[in-house]
């Protein structure tokens, strides 16, 4: 069985002094003896250092929330991958439904992002997801198919392993209200065979992670739904005492 996996999206949230406490609490939890589950945490960019220094040599995983498609050059306030490997990231999230509902990322440039962080040996959480609107008129496949297929269209088999799929419907991210278990294993079934077929890879072998409004009082039901490798958590992941309950439930 695939090893599970949480991670928490801090997102534009933390100064340094919360982010220490926060992240010192977890490695007293999760830092050392802990293995049942893959642990990462996703500080903004200027807490990257911090964090990163704090759970070095730990069983935690530290991911950026973002990159910019290319090494160096003149992008003014924008950071590469290889600036993220110089700071000990393992992981990186890429299409976030924030970067591209606010900022107005593109699939095409979700996909120059997958193939430069694999390319700088970043791991990748790419997430997925359609909104409130989509899902209504029940498109929710097809867009999501849609995602992954571009996002991924640089990607041969092999590179696959260094990706995690985070399914996310946009409209049960900060809102408090989750998808069904039933909805989460529709898609997540759908992701699984659309790779296993792409990849020819055992759908055991691809882990996707579901992300909204995961906390500790729905981890339970969600992480025992057919197909779902883990959680991608924003709000509850910035106390330690939730993100820890959710962890420790996903490695039960
Ligand atoms: P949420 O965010 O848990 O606050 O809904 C999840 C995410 O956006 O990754």
């Amino acid at each position: 069985m695939i090893k599970k996996m949480i991670a928490a999206n801090w997102k534009m949230n933390l100064l340094k002094s919360d982010a220490k406490l926060l992240a010192n609490s977890l490695i007293e939890n999760f830092g050392s003896d802990y293995s049942a589950v893959d642990v990462v945490l996703a500080p903004p960019f200027t807490l990257l250092d911090a964090v990163g220094n704090l759970i070095k040599g730990s069983n935690i995983k530290l991911c950026a929330q973002n990159m910019y498609p290319e090494e160096s050059g003149a992008f003014t306030g924008e950071i590469s991958p290889l600036m993220l490997k110089d700071l000990n990231c393992t992981w990186v999230i890429i299409g976030h439904s924030e970067r591209r509902q606010i900022i107005g990322e593109t699939d095409e440039l979700v996909s120059k992002k997958v193939k430069l962080a694999l390319k700088c040996d970043l791991k990748i959480i790419l997430c997925v997801g359609e909104t409130l609107e989509q899902r209504e008129k029940g498109v929710q496949n097809q867009i999501i198919e849609n995602q992954v297929e571009i996002a991924l269209k640089d990607v041969n088999n092999d590179m696959l392993k260094n990706i995690v799929i985070a399914y996310e419907p946009v409209w049960a991210i900060g809102t408090g209200k989750n998808a069904t278990p039933n909805e989460i294993v529709e898609v997540h079934t759908m992701i699984k065979e659309l790779l296993s077929m792409k990849f020819r890879e055992n759908d055991d072998n691809i882990r996707v992670l579901y992300g909204g409004s995961v906390k500790p009082e729905n981890i339970d039901e969600i992480i025992s739904s057919n197909n779902v490798d883990g959680a991608l958590v924003g709000g509850a992941s910035l106390k330690a005492d939730s993100f820890s309950k959710i962890v420790k439930a996903a490695g039960e």
